[in-house]
């Protein structure tokens, strides 16, 4: 079961920008990890200062193009960790992956007959940050309290004589 955690860092919106900065309390204390959340959240960040200066959907589609192609990998990568070191939680936490892109599709669809950029931003500016906070820290501390490398079972070639 995933957690939620209720501290959501807060964004002044409009005026100064959304501001969506590295803080060291969301390194989950795996360096490949934290190197692509914080290319994440600069391409989270680069979409929102897109908003918050007037840009429409269409203006952004480079940019969300972008943050997807990102996202499949990070997640990609993400999935296949929590497998090598056993996670029971991948299952679930890959439906969190998948939502966010299910997001992004509903927004997109609805961005033809109406303004969905304020959603947009309000939605990005929450989830990366919550998502890292909860659902990445979960498996985060199952791979640090222990967890080892899930072991393949040994196979031999088919017809082949074991212990010649
Ligand atoms: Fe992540
Ligand atoms: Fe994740």
């Amino acid at each position: 079961m995933l957690t939620r955690v209720s501290r959501i860092p807060t964004y002044r919106f409009f005026g100064g920008g959304a501001k969506m900065q590295w803080k060291d309390e969301y390194s989950l204390g795996i360096a490949e990890i934290d190197a692509q959340h914080r290319e994440l959240l600069s391409l989270f960040g680069r979409i929102s200062q897109g908003i918050v200066a007037g840009a429409s959907w269409s203006d952004l589609h480079y940019r969300v193009s972008e943050l997807r192609q990102f996202a499949d990998f990070h997640f990609a990568f993400e999935e296949g960790l929590m497998r090598m070191f056993g996670f029971p939680g991948v299952q679930e936490h890959t439906s969190a992956h998948r939502a966010l892109f299910s997001k992004l599709d509903d927004m997109e669809r609805r961005s033809v007959t109406s303004n969905v950029e304020r959603e947009l931003l309000q939605f990005l500016v929450t989830w990366l940050i919550q998502h890292i906070q909860a659902d990445d820290r979960d498996y985060s501390r199952h791979i640090f309290s222990g967890a080892t490398l899930v072991r393949s079972q040994p196979t031999s070639p088919a017809g082949a004589k074991l212990g010649t």
